[in-house]
């Protein structure tokens, strides 16, 4: 059987998301820059690249096709953001609906933090809604699971948003538009998925070229130089 494919692309994501068009075949699982990321943006500037950075990933959905986005609340200024209710506004704009929303530990519950929240949201989005799902699902993952940087998606919740891909829908290939390390696209070869990356950085395309994960010990990454 063919090994799962991954390309990762060095570029602009926004750029490369409006050259693509319609991502044939694929679902979108990522993870969109934080303000600390884009800086020259300031807060105003960057809420509204980022709602329509979400809404551009999510037209590039096809109809049978999902997209999940993995993102933290921060404190800004003194202002709390809630980047689930960011990609929701994106959601309206693309006219998607919400198939989930789990929330993700990043630290255990009850951990003091400051400017950072200790949780993520896992959302997912279609362009029409599915059937009632027949079993039951865990809304809250207690553990997001090995992180391969600082802010990068956890393995757990990876596996969580890839797994849906697989089981609840037909697309065989997951692109990540702002790839980092490459966790979901590692994740998304151990599960049999394709893979697509996007990253403005050198450093981050090497990473996510060469990251490998094995799914029965996922805290222990296996970075092989070459694939
Ligand atoms: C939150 S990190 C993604 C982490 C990733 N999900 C992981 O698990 O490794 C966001 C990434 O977006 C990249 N990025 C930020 N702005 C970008 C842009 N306009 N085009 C392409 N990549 C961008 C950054 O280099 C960074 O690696």
């Amino acid at each position: 059987m063919a090994l799962p494919n991954r390309v990762v692309h060095h570029a602009e994501a926004i750029a490369w998301l409006r050259g693509e068009g319609r991502l044939a075949g694929a679902s979108v699982v990522t993870s969109l820059p934080d303000v600390s990321e884009l800086p020259g943006l300031g807060l105003d500037g960057w809420r509204s690249w980022f709602v329509d950075a979400a809404a551009l990933c999510m037209a590039g959905v096809p109809d049978e096709g999902v997209a999940i986005f993995f993102q933290s609340d921060i404190r800004r200024a003194g202002v709390w953001v809630d980047k689930g209710a960011l990609v929701s506004r994106g959601a309206e704009q693309a006219g998607m609906t919400l198939l989930f929303h789990r929330i993700v530990c990043r630290l255990p519950a009850g951990t003091v933090t400051f400017g950072r929240a200790s949780y993520a949201h896992l959302l997912g989005f279609a362009r029409t809604p599915r059937p009632a799902p027949r079993s039951g699902t865990a809304d809250v993952l207690p553990d997001g699971g090995f992180k391969p940087g600082r802010k990068a998606m956890g393995v757990n919740a990876c596996v969580e948003a890839c797994r849906f891909v697989r089981n609840e829908t037909t697309t065989r290939t997951v692109v990540d538009p702002f790839c980092g390390w490459g966790t979901v696209l590692a994740v998304a070869n151990a599960l049999g998925l394709d893979a697509v990356g996007v990253d403005h950085s050198t450093r981050m395309c090497k990473s996510a070229r060469t990251l490998q994960i094995d799914l029965e010990r996922p805290g222990e990454p296996l970075a092989k130089e070459a694939r």
